[in-house]
C-alpha cells in the first residue's frame, strides 16, 4: 500500500552515528531535517544533549539504551529507531513507561548475515586464515598431502541454535552444500517453513549431533551463556562452533579452553562480550577465525535498513501498525 509519501520537512531527526551515505540519503529524502552527531559527541550524554528538540532519534548497538537513558530523554523525542536487529541492548519496559515508541528493520538483513556465516563456514572447516597466514610468512614449503586438512560439508550436520530468519536463510544455503540441518528453537517450526531442517528438542542429543554448531538466537535471558563448559561438552568431538548473534552467548572461558584442548577444532566468532575489547585469548589460537562483528555490513542490508525504518517511522506517525514495533 502506498503511503503519503510527502517530505517531512518540519520533522527533525538525529542519526546516533554515521551511516553509509545511501542510509543517509534514505533518511535524509523523508526527512529533511536531519542532523548526524559529530563523532566526538557519540557518547549517551551526547546523544541526549543532541536530542533536545528531535522528534526521532535513530541509534546503532554502539550506545546501550537503558532505563536512565529513557528517564533522560527530552520529551520532544517520540521515536526511537533501532539501525540494528538485534534489541538487547535496549530495555524495552523503560521506553514504554517513558511512552516513546521503538522500532526496529523488518528481515532485511538475514541474507546479508547468512552470506557472512557460509564464509565463516567454510573458512573455520577448510582452515582459510592458516593457509593465508602460511603463505603470507613466506612459510610454504610446497604442495603436501598432509597440508592443512580440513572437512567437507556434505554429510555433516549443522545444529542451528535460533531458527529465526538468518538461521533459515543459513540453513537453505548450507543444504546446497549438501549438509543436514538440525535446529534447536523455543518451538518447531511449521513443516514449509522448517525447510528440510530437523527440529531436536533435547539439548544433549542436538550438541552431541552438530559437526559444526551455529549460534544465531537473539540475546535473551534464556539464550545467554548458552554455550557453558557443559554444552560445550556434550558437543560431538572436534565440532566447529560459530556464532553470528550475540557475544553473550557464549561462556568465553569454557569456549577457549575447549579450543585449546582441541575438543571444539575450530571456532568462526564475528561477535564478542564486551565488544571490541574481545577477549584477546582468541587471537592466539590458529583455529579461531574473528571478525569485526561485520554480519549485516553490505550495502544492499544496510541501505534497506535504513528504508525500513523511515517506512517505520512515517507509519507510526501515521498511526498505523507497524510489525517491527517494539515499544
Ligand atoms: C544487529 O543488527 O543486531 C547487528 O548485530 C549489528 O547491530
Amino acid at each position: 500500500e502506498a503511503l503519503v509519501s510527502s517530505r517531512m520537512d518540519a520533522f527533525p531527526v538525529l542519526l546516533a552515528e554515521e551511516l553509509p551515505v545511501e542510509a543517509i540519503r534514505a533518511f535524509q529524502n523523508m526527512f529533511p531535517n536531519l542532523s548526524i552527531l559529530p563523532t566526538q559527541e557519540q557518547t549517551l550524554g551526547g546523544v541526549l544533549e543532541a536530542a533536545k528538540g528531535v522528534r526521532a532519534v535513530v541509534t546503532t548497538v554502539k550506545y546501550r539504551l537503558d532505563r536512565q537513558f529513557f528517564q533522560a530523554l527530552p520529551d520532544s523525542v517520540q521515536i526511537i529507531a533501532l539501525y540494528s536487529a538485534g534489541h538487547d541492548h535496549v530495555d524495552i519496559e523503560a521506553a514504554r513507561e517513558r511512552g516513546v515508541a521503538v522500532v526496529k528493520p523488518c528481515n532485511v538483513l538475514a541474507d546479508s548475515v547468512a552470506d557472512l556465516t557460509i564464509a565463516l563456514l567454510l573458512a573455520t572447516t577448510r582452515r582459510l586464515l592458516e593457509g593465508v597466514d602460511l603463505v603470507r610468512s613466506g612459510g610454504w614449503s610446497g604442495w603436501s598431502p598432509t597440508l592443512l586438512l580440513g572437512r567437507e560439508l556434505r554429510g555433516q550436520v549443522l545444529g542451528i541454535y535460533g531458527m529465526g530468519n538468518i538461521g533459515r536463510e543459513v540453513s537453505t544455503r548450507a543444504q546446497a552444500f549438501g549438509m543436514n540441518i538440525a535446529y534447536k528453537n523455543r518451538t518447531p517450526l511449521p513443516r514449509d517453513i522448517e525447510g528440510g531442517a530437523r527440529f531436536v528438542a533435547d539439548d544433549k542429543e542436538f550438541l552431541a549431533g552438530c559437526d559444526v554448531l551455529l549460534l544465531s538466537a537473539a540475546c535473551t535471558a534464556m539464550t545467554r551463556n548458552y554455550l557453558n563448559a557443559e554444552r560445550i561438552s556434550w558437543l560431538k568431538p572436534g565440532a566447529v562452533v560459530l556464532n553470528v548473534s550475540r557475544g553473550e552467548l557464549v561462556d568465553d572461558d569454557a569456549l577457549i579452553a575447549a579450543l585449546l584442548a582441541g575438543e571444539v577444532a575450530g571456532a568462526g566468532l564475528d561477535v564478542f562480550q564486551n565488544e571490541p575489547a574481545l577477549d584477546a585469548r582468541y587471537l592466539t589460537i590458529p583455529s579461531v577465525v574473528a571478525l569485526p562483528h561485520i554480519g549485516s555490513a553490505t550495502l544492499e542490508a544496510r541501505t534497506a535498513m535504513a528504508d525500513s525504518l523511515v517506512d517505520g517511522i512515517e507509519r507510526i506517525l501515521l498511526g498505523q501498525t507497524v510489525a517491527q514495533q517494539l515499544a
